[in-house]
């Protein structure tokens, strides 16, 4: 069996991005925050700068919603007491299906995820306390919620993806980590009525944001990606 010292990348997310490409190839999911705030003005330019994300015929799906402070920790508890009790009713029906080499890279992610994180995979409680960190943002100081009014379609997808990967850079140059967070879809009842929001507003997708804290392994995991040769060709 592979063990994790010599297969785990490990990278600091430190300090500010001067590139796009810095952003990109430093950019990893951070599972542990600092709780101390991330200042106004880099939220101001974050969300922003990200609005310029591409999207269908310029139809711009998302309502961007950015919340802090006691809203957070009325919304971390909610959440976490919902989650636990195996309330999960996601506007959006969460992918079941993948083809086999997906199910592999899936399979590889938890067993390295878990072993930095000091879980055995067979201590279920260990697992389910781990995957209820979510719904406390990972004591992050910001979480974003994506709602969209839209028919929901694979190309509003596609809208979103291209403005959370450009919140997610964005924050990178400001030397803040995110966490991309399907489980912040979870329960969308919850994030309406606390956020007051309508009905038609699909609660999407998620972010925590903040600092890293630079200590813990699992913010170090820099995850593998298939080879170039596998994912992309070239055609002349
Ligand atoms: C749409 C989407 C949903 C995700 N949902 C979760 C989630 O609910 N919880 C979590 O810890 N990570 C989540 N992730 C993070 C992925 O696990 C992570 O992006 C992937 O393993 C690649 O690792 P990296 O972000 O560190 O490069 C999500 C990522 C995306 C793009």
């Amino acid at each position: 069996m592979e063990t994790l010292a010599e297969n785990l990348e490990m990278a600091e997310i430190a300090g500010t991005a001067t590139t796009v490409s810095e952003a990109m190839n430093t950019r990893h999911s951070i599972r542990r925050f600092d709780a101390r705030p991330v200042e106004q003005e880099k939220l101001d330019r974050i969300f922003n700068t990200s609005l310029r994300a591409p999207s269908w015929k310029n139809s711009q799906p998302w309502r961007v919603h950015v919340v802090m402070g006691d809203k957070l920790k009325r919304l971390a508890s909610l959440m976490t007491e919902a989650a636990l009790a195996g309330k999960v009713t996601p506007d959006i029906t969460w992918p079941t299906q993948y083809p086999a080499d997906a199910k592999r890279r899936m399979f590889d992610l938890g067993m390295k995820i878990y072993g930095v994180a000091g879980i055995d995979r067979k201590d279920k409680a260990a697992r389910d306390q781990f995957m209820v960190d979510n719904f406390k943002f990972f004591d992050a100081p910001v979480a974003v919620f994506i709602t969209s009014n839209f028919e929901t379609n694979y190309y509003v997808g596609i809208d979103i993806g291209c403005y959370l990967q450009s919140v997610m850079l964005l924050a990178r140059e400001q030397g803040l980590g995110t966490c991309p967070q399907a489980a912040l879809s979870a329960t969308p009842e919850i994030v309406r009525s606390e956020l007051g929001l309508p009905p038609e507003q699909k609660v999407l997708v998620g972010l925590s944001l903040g600092y890293p804290l630079p200590e813990k392994d699992l913010n170090r995991f820099h995850t593998p990606r298939e080879a170039f040769e596998e994912k992309v060709k070239y055609y002349t």
